[in-house]
C-alpha cells in the first residue's frame, strides 16, 4: 500500500492535484471537505451540524472527522493505497490516522505540502466563490477565518510529519501541470 497526504492550505490546489493524481497512480481520493459536503448534501443529521462550523471557516470536531475516515478505510479493504486530502488537520487527528493505519499495516510513505501565498490564495477562492456554490467560499471574511484556522490548528501537523522525517515542501504557484510534475517526481522516488 502507498499512502500519501496532499497538505496545504485552503485554496492550494489539493483538490485540483488529487483529482490527478489519482487517476495516475490508482489511489483512493479521500477527502473530509468532500464527504462533508456529501453529508450537507443528503441533509444527514451531521450535515446539518457541520454546515454551521464550516460557514463560519471553522474545523469541525475530531471525533467527527476521525470517524468519517475510520468508516471510508474499511469501506475500501483492496484500495491500492489513499491520497488523503484536507485530513490530518490538527495533531490529534494526525495521531489517530497513524494508529488506523497501524491497525492495516500500513503507514504513511509522504506528506507532500503545497506552498502558496495568502494573497494567491485569497484570490483563488474568491475566483471560484462566483461560481461553486461553495458556502464558505462566497464571502471574504470566511476565506480569511479558513486561513486563520490553518495557521492557528493544522500548519503544526507538518511538524508532526517532519518529526518522522516525511515532509516534502513543494511549490504550489505556476501551471497546474507543472505543479503536477513535481509532485509526480516526488512519488516516483518512493512508490
Ligand atoms: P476542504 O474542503 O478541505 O477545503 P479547504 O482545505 O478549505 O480547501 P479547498 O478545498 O477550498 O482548497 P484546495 O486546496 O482543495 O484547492 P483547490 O484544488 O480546490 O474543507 C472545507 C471545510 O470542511 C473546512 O473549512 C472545515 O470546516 C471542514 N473540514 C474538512 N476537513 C476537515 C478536517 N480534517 N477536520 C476538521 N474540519 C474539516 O483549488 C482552489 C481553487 O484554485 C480552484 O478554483 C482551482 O481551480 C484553483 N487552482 C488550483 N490550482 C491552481 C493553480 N496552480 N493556479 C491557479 N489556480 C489554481
Ligand atoms: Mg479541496
Amino acid at each position: 500500500m502507498f499512502n500519501l497526504i496532499l497538505f496545504g492550505p485552503p485554496g492550494s490546489g489539493k483538490g485540483t492535484q488529487s483529482e490527478k493524481l489519482i487517476a495516475k497512480y490508482g489511489l483512493k481520493h479521500l477527502s473530509t471537505g468532500d464527504l462533508l459536503r456529501s453529508e450537507i448534501a443528503s441533509q444527514t443529521p451531521l450535515g446539518v451540524e457541520a454546515k454551521k462550523i464550516m460557514d463560519k471557516g471553522q474545523l469541525v470536531p475530531d471525533e467527527v472527522v476521525i470517524g468519517m475516515i475510520s468508516s471510508a478505510l474499511d469501506a475500501n479493504p483492496n484500495a491500492k493505497g489513499f491520497l488523503f486530502d484536507g485530513f490530518p488537520r490538527t495533531p490529534a487527528q494526525a495521531e489517530a490516522l497513524d494508529k488506523l493505519l497501524e491497525l492495516k499495516k500500513t503507514s504513511i510513505a509522504v506528506m507532500l505540502a503545497l506552498n502558496v501565498s495568502e494573497e494567491e490564495l485569497v484570490k483563488r477562492l474568491m475566483k471560484r466563490g462566483e461560481t461553486s456554490g461553495r458556502s464558505d467560499d462566497t464571502n471574504e471574511n470566511v476565506i480569511r477565518a479558513r486561513i486563520i484556522e490553518y495557521r492557528n490548528k493544522t500548519a503544526v501537523v507538518a511538524d508532526y510529519y517532519y518529526n518522522f522525517d516525511k515532509v516534502v515542501m513543494v511549490k504550489g504557484e505556476g501551471s497546474v501541470d507543472d505543479i503536477f510534475k513535481s509532485l509526480s517526481a516526488e512519488i516516483d522516488q518512493r512508490i
